[in-house]
């Protein structure tokens, strides 16, 4: 497996940014930068060994197909949410296809490297998952490889540890100004170091073991008044994860448990599919 020496990055926002101020560090020459701005097509790509689309999910499949590229070349998206399906124009031209996918939040304007987050890999065939695994390590990241099959399911995993910590967290904002009076500010403060606090035990420990509150100590009681104190409106927010932390505090949720999917590279099972796919495109 040859590893990837030099790259195309079409898009400059915040991932396309992070891209052209690290590939160099990660000892990748970057040949070619495009951006719509400039307002003319992405020029031919023929000379890279990787193209990557840095443009949002919507508009990968149009970039892909707009760009020039041919066999021994690996052309790869960085979108969580999305199969390799929108980058088939490339694969019809001869390259190979795939997906790094960094497992981090990246903002327009700030400068941010990748170090330290997991990426979600995925390739139409073996070279391209081996090249992205390691292009991801050179990165500072730790390669997880997924599949078309597991994609949904891997992102909506990504959602859940990310956007909707923040959408919880704003309901306990709440429902902390409703009960304290205090202004959004100051309810931020005084919650957050709570909530970073819980989060920091994960750390170290699993969920089972860095849990607390009255659902671990059986305390129904207390559950009881939550129930009558909160808003109509979060009840069933609060129930659901109320019977998550109920089950995790049981004693057989603590049993230690071979999980492949917390190894690194724990592949998905690969679907039917895929294996027509791949036996379909050998030589
Ligand atoms: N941001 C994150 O936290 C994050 C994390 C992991 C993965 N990703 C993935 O990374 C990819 C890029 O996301 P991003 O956050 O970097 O997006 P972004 O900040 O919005 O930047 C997108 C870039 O694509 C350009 N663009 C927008 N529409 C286009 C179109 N129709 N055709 C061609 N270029 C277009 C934008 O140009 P203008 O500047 O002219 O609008 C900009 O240069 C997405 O697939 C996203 O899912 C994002």
């Amino acid at each position: 497996m040859t590893p990837l020496r030099t790259a195309a990055v079409l898009g400059a926002g915040a991932v396309g940014s992070a891209l052209l101020d690290e590939l160099p560090h990660a000892g990748v020459k970057v040949l070619a930068a495009w951006a719509r701005s400039s307002g003319l097509a992405p020029p031919p790509l023929l000379d890279v060994d990787v193209v990557l689309i840095a443009v949002p999910d919507s508009a990968v499949a149009q970039v892909c197909a707009q760009v020039e590229v041919g066999p021994r070349q690996l052309v790869a998206h960085l979108a969580g949410a999305l199969g390799l399906a929108p980058l088939l124009a490339a694969r019809r031209k001869g390259a190979r296809i795939g997906s790094i996918h960094p497992l981090r939040a990246f903002v327009r304007g700030e400068r941010q490297d990748f170090h330290g987050a997991a990426a979600g890999i995925s390739g139409a065939d073996a070279t391209a998952r081996a090249q992205l695994a390691v292009l991801a390590r050179r990165l500072g990241m730790m390669p997880v490889q997924t599949s078309d099959r597991s994609r949904a399911l891997y992102h909506a995993a990504a959602v859940l540890a990310a956007g909707s910590q923040v959408a919880l967290f704003s309901e306990a904002v709440r429902a902390f100004r409703r009960a304290t009076g205090i202004s959004e500010p100051a309810a931020r403060s005084a919650l957050l170091p709570l909530a970073l606090g819980a989060l920091e035990k994960l750390r170290s420990r699993p969920a089972t073991d860095a849990l607390t509150g009255p659902a671990v100590r059986g305390d129904h009681q207390t559950i009881a008044a939550h129930r009558k104190a909160l808003p109509k409106s979060i009840l069933a927010l609060y129930d659901a994860l109320n019977s998550v932390m109920l089950r995790l505090s049981k004693p057989e949720a603590r049993s230690p448990k071979p999980e492949a999917a917390l190894r690194p590279e724990a592949r998905s099972r690969p679907s039917k599919d895929a294996g027509r796919q791949r036996s379909r495109h050998r030589p």
